[in-house]
Formats: C-alpha cells, sequence, structure tokens
C-alpha cells in the first residue's frame, strides 16, 4: 500500500510509535525510527522492518531541540532521498495537579508535544514543497499524522500540561491543513484514547485499575498499539486522499461522554 514511500515516525521504539513505524514497514515504506532514549530498542524495531524487505534505520534526536530536528531530517533526507510520511507521535506526560505543577513540568510537556510536533511538520513540509507530487508514488506531496489524543478535546484534571499540548495539536494540525492543503499536503491526526503502553501503565496495570478505566470505554476494551498503527497506515494511504484536516479518533467510543449511558 506503502510501497516506495519514505517515513519518519518520532517516538519509534515504544508504544504507539513502535507500531506505527512496524505497521509503515509492513505496508512497504522505508522507514526512519527515530528515538530519544532506547538505542536497543529502537535498533531492534529496525531489525523488525528490514524483515519486509524496505529500509530502516534508527535516528537519535529529541523532538524538541531545533538543531538536532534539522539534523534528523538531513540525514533522512541523504540517506533515503526524500520523505513522503510524517508521522508526529513523540510525546510524553510529566502529571501533577495544578498548584503542584512546576514550570519545567509545564515546558517539558509543551515543549515534547507541541513543538516538537511544530518542529517536525515544519521540516517534513520543506521537502514536500521542494519534491512536489509524484505520482507513481502518491496523489498528495506529503502526508503529515498528528499524534493527538482523545484529551485534545477531554479536559483532564491533574494532568493539565499534556491536556493543553494535545488541544494546541488539534489547532496546529488544523492550521497546517488549511496552510498546506493548496500544495498537495494532507495533514491529519490521529486521537488514540487509552492504549496499552508504557505512558499510561498505571491506568491498567492491575485488574482493579483496568476495570475503572473501562468504565470510561463503551467498547469495554483497552487498546492495543496496532489498533491505531492500523488506523495511522490507512490515512497516509492514497486510500485516504480526500482526508484533509480532521481527526481520526480511534477510543474505543472514550469520547461519547460515557458517564450519559446512565446519567443526565
Ligand atoms: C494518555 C493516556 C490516557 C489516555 C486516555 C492518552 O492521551 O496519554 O495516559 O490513558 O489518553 O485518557
Amino acid at each position: 500500500m506503502l510501497r516506495g514511500q519514505k517515513a519518519l515516525v518520532t517516538g519509534a521504539n515504544s508504544g504507539i510509535g513502535l507500531a506505527t513505524a512496524v505497521a509503515l514497514g509492513r505496508a512497504g515504506a522505508d522507514v526512519v525510527v527515530n528515538y530519544v532514549f532506547g538505542q536497543e530498542a529502537a535498533e531492534d524495531v529496525v531489525r523488525q522492518i528490514r524483515g519486509f524487505g524496505v529500509r530502516a534505520f534508527a535516528c537519535e534526536a529529541d523532538v524538541s531541540d531545533e538543531r538536532q530536528v534539522v539534523g534528523m531530517f538531513a540525514r533522512m533526507l541523504e540517506e533515503f532521498g526524500t520523505i513522503d510520511i510524517l508521522v508526529a507521535n513523540a510525546g510524553l506526560q510529566r502529571d501533577a495537579p495544578v498548584t503542584e505543577m512546576t514550570v519545567e513540568q509545564w515546558h517539558k510537556v509543551i515543549d515534547v508535544n507541541l513543538t516538537g510536533q511544530f518542529l517536525c511538520a515544519r521540516e517534513a513540509t520543506k521537502e514536500f514543497l521542494r519534491r512536489g507530487v509524484v505520482p507513481e508514488v502518491s496523489r498528495s506531496a506529503g502526508k503529515i499524522v498528528c499524534m493527538s489524543s482523545v484529551h485534545q478535546i477531554i479536559p483532564w484534571s491533574g494532568h493539565l500540561n499534556y491536556a493543553a499540548s494535545k488541544g494546541g495539536v488539534l489547532m496546529l494540525m488544523q492550521t497546517l491543513a488549511q496552510e498546506l492543503g493548496p500544495h498537495g499536503i494532507r495533514v491529519n491526526a490521529v486521537a488514540p484514547g487509552a492504549i496499552r503502553t508504557p505512558i499510561n501503565r498505571s491506568a491498567w496495570e492491575t485488574p482493579e485499575a483496568e476495570a475503572e478505566l473501562l468504565r470510561l470505554i463503551p467498547y469495554r476494551r483497552v487498546g492495543d498499539p496496532d489498533d491505531i498503527a492500523a488506523a495511522v497506515t490507512v490515512l497516509v494511504s492514497d486510500l485516504m486522499d480526500y482526508v484533509v484536516g480532521t481527526t481520526l479518533f480511534v477510543d474505543g467510543g472514550m469520547t461519547l461522554f460515557p458517564g450519559f449511558a446512565t446519567g443526565g
């Protein structure tokens, strides 16, 4: 489905990023596996992807650091020649009630989750614009998927920095989509709900915690990274060529106000 396309996935050595990088490789894309810590895990992902007969390499870069992001794109262009797909996935949480939240916690989350997406989108866009559409490769001049969250619309007490960053991602994505649409570039977001990854381990690791979490999910199952990876893969393919500026919620219904199933 993505044969001949070159993809970069940030934060690709764990969780949703890992599953997405592997899925894009399985669909035929060559993949850059970005990571910031955990080189071994990243090399492992690279090996898995190469097993599909496509190219892959690991690239260390902190997405919140402009110089490192510029360096990463330079390396990708050198090794792969171009970029067709950016999955701006890298993200983290630093949770605290508002009165205890330090400005460092605030900045860290905004820097990685929001500024990181801006920097990567900016660099990818430069190459999309330079190259334009190559019809044998894809109908569009480039695809960007911003990894968002149900918390781009659901307020989340104790996670002010995170919710604000994802609210920001929504507007980042929509504004980019509006600005870049005329150039044949498609920008969209995927908004996962509760997915079983290291970021939210405490929410599912005990049976009690998982039962509590399931009350927030009408479909009554915690998601897997592969649920998100599949959504991203289809979204960046030409099957979805007319989808521009949209958020695809992949959340088992978490955004359906499950409290109202009985209340209200
Ligand atoms: C957060 C997880 C949380 C999920 C649903 C995600 O964006 O990173 O920690 O479980 O949203 O609330």
